[in-house]
């Protein structure tokens, strides 16, 4: 592994920059016969909220030209049995392991966040406050500035491991807000979630997805995450992880060049599941061809 890829985010040291994006890897263990977990910078999990969460109806999946529409609803078995379960695997890896946070009340991520901190089998914790998929909690707590950083203030004051916050596209004004952020305490920025869409099975008149509505994720939402990133680079000094239809290591350099300190790949690897192993490589050559002494360099590197 090339120590030329190598990142700190809020403290934790990652060996490369290139992460999964949660919800789109399981616990991991799913991938284990495609890849080693241990080449990957770090691993974020699935979400997880207080009691285990059925999820929607399906259909949950819908494919789509240029992308994927999810609408899952959160589907989880709570945190008791993913720290016990999936935590407790995780954690023997030599692998940072960032643990994705939801709710659908303050006290609700703060007690999820508490107990995840607690167990000390995280990293640290991504609070998803940009879910599209859910009746209550998720994107609620991530529109309006005011509720993200209290929200942010309330789960600082319970835990003691990083927090980063994944926020969604529909951000009114991204720059805005990750400033206020920063300020509440954040230690990092996820960016960016899907974006909310839907699709229409024309014969039967009915909605692809039995949610009706769901989150755009894959190379059509790419752009937009890109522009995410920028806007709140100019803001902030914060990490930012970049993602949003990463498809190739072009592709995640771009989000680093416009100001994520680090990447994760989520749709791509549902079409291939090495996806994240051949960014890794392709980063290493252009950093090589470069003759760059380490990938930081390139980090908010755009000129506008
Ligand atoms: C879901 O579980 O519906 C997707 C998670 C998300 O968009 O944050």
């Amino acid at each position: 592994m090339d120590s030329r890829l190598a990142v700190e985010l809020a403290g934790i040291r990652l060996r490369n920059p290139v992460m999964v994006c949660s919800g789109t890897f399981g616990s991991g263990s799913e991938y284990g016969d495609f890849l080693d977990l241990e080449s990957l910078g770090a691993l974020v999990t699935k979400s997880v909220t207080l009691n285990p969460r059925a999820g929607n109806p399906p259909p949950r999946i819908w494919e789509t030209p240029s992308g994927m529409l999810n609408s899952i609803g959160l589907e989880n078995k709570g945190v008791e049995r993913f720290i016990q379960e999936d935590l407790a695997h995780l954690s023997a890896l030599e692998l940072p392991v960032i643990a994705s946070v939801a709710g659908s009340s303050v006290e609700e991520y703060v007690e999820v966040a508490g107990r995840l901190s607690d167990s000390g089998r995280a990293s640290a914790l991504e609070l998803n406050v940009s879910c599209p998929n859910v009746k209550r909690g998720g994107v609620e707590f991530g529109l309006e500035s005011q509720a993200a950083c209290e929200l942010v203030t309330r789960v600082k004051e319970r835990c003691g491991v990083p927090i980063f916050v994944k926020l969604s596209p529909l951000v009114p004004d991204m720059g805005a807000m990750a400033r206020l952020l920063q300020e509440a305490g954040a230690d990092g920025l996820s960016l960016i979630n899907t974006v909310p869409g839907m699709a229409v099975d024309i014969e039967g008149k009915k909605p692809r997805l039995g949610a009706v509505t769901g989150g755009l994720s894959g190379p059509a939402i790419h752009p937009i995450a890109v522009r995410s990133v920028w806007t709140a680079r100019q803001q902030v000094g914060i990490p930012i992880i970049g993602m949003g239809g990463i498809t190739d290591w072009r592709s995640a350099l771009e989000l680093i060049v416009a100001g994520a300190n680090a990447v994760a790949v989520g749709t791509a690897n549902f079409t291939d599941p090495q996806a994240t192993i051949k960014i890794i490589g392709g980063m290493e050559s252009f950093v090589q061809a470069r003759g760059l002494d380490r990938i930081g360099e390139l980090v908010g590197s755009l000129r506008v």
